[in-house]
């Protein structure tokens, strides 16, 4: 890579994925132990079969750095590379220094930027834009854009309509300049009016949501946004290889998928093994497939969150080219 990829010339692309998962597994079978539920009515209701929960050493910082130092060694890079480190977080324990500072510290990199970001469930593709943009803008030329959550801390175990639902994990992309750019222009904002359908407020800083509300847009509005982000991504829909969409119920990425005329194409259902994850579900899923060879190389891929805000997120990222 040489330094003259200025102006329209200068993107960024994927280098290469990775993920962390604590080894807790948590069943529906475990969960009907706890509170008043069963196997079937979580997997007819939301498609969940099981989800990871991380103990108290699997911190967000810790997971944060597991992810990142596997998504170096997927890129074959040294930390040492590093100038950008993003983390899309909703469940950091420490306010400062923030996650991407002690993602920084623990890998050694030398004086990164590191900017920690909150847009919940969309968070990751928010974090993406960011980092690309700034690589555009000639601030940064290699980045780990990082997500990580922990939001069985933020859970009420008691509350039979949430805790079903969350789950731990962290993954992250190694993202670097590139005069042939793999990463779209985002399409993002906000509903407003939906506010407060997803929320971790005072007193308890528990996760609750109008589950109907979010699933009601999920159904009539999501697919036009993610439409939108393709277009706007300069892609055709026929161009794609398949659909990243926020991985919080198989009833909604099913219905999304065949929306978008893309049921007969890749569609990740990790949320089936790896629960709702928040920022991190649609990089885990990513970094997972791509780890088991179950992507093709150099392909464009819609990836599409929404969630707590009520933010929503879309772009085209091409898979790592060899
Ligand atoms: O990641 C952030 C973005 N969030 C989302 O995308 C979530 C979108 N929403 C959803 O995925 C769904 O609304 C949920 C999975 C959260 C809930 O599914 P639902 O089909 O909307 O169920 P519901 O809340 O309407 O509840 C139906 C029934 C209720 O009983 P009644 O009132 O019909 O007697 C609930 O009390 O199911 C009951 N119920 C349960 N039953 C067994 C609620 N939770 C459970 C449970 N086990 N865990």
């Amino acid at each position: 890579m040489t330094d003259d990829t200025t102006g329209q010339r200068r993107g960024s692309e994927i280098i290469g994925a990775g993920y962390y998962q604590p080894s807790k597994v948590l069943t529906n079978h475990d969960l009907e132990e706890m509170v008043d539920t069963n196997d079937e009515w979580i997997r007819q209701r939301t498609g969940i079969r099981e989800r990871r929960i991380a103990s108290p050493e699997e911190t967000v910082p810790m997971m944060a750095t597991a992810a990142a130092r596997d998504a170096l060694a997927n890129a074959r890079i040294d930390a040492s590379a590093i100038d950008l480190i993003v983390v899309a977080t909703v469940t950091s324990e420490q306010r400062s220094p923030n996650t991407a500072g002690r993602v920084a510290q623990d890998l050694q990199a030398p004086s990164p930027v590191a900017i920690d970001i909150n847009v919940a469930c969309s968070g990751y593709i928010h974090a993406l834009a960011i980092a690309d943009q700034a690589i555009k803008a000639g601030t940064a030329t290699t980045a780990l854009v990082i997500a990580s959550e922990k939001l069985s801390a933020v859970t009420d175990w008691t509350d039979r309509s949430t805790c079903i639902l969350v789950a731990d994990a962290a993954a992250a992309f190694v993202i670097r300049r590139s005069s042939r750019p793999g990463i779209s222009a985002v399409t993002w904002g906000t509903e407003p009016d939906l506010a407060d359908a997803v929320v971790i407020e005072p007193p308890t800083n528990t996760f609750s949501q109008d589950g109907k509300s979010v699933f009601k847009w999920a159904i009539s509005e999501a697919a036009g946004y993610a439409a939108k982000s393709v277009t706007n991504a300069g892609y055709r829909m026929d161009e794609l290889g398949g659909l990243f969409s926020h991985q919080a119920n198989l009833r909604i990425i099913e219905p999304l998928a065949r929306q978008l005329g893309m049921a007969d194409k890749i569609v990740a259902t990790d949320v089936v093994t790896s629960g709702n994850t928040s920022a991190a579900s649609i990089p885990l899923a990513f970094a997972k497939m791509w780890q088991a060879g179950e992507l093709p190389e150099d392909t464009p891929f819609l990836l599409f969150a929404f969630g707590g805000g009520f933010a929503y997120a879309g772009l085209v990222a091409r898979t790592p080219r060899s």
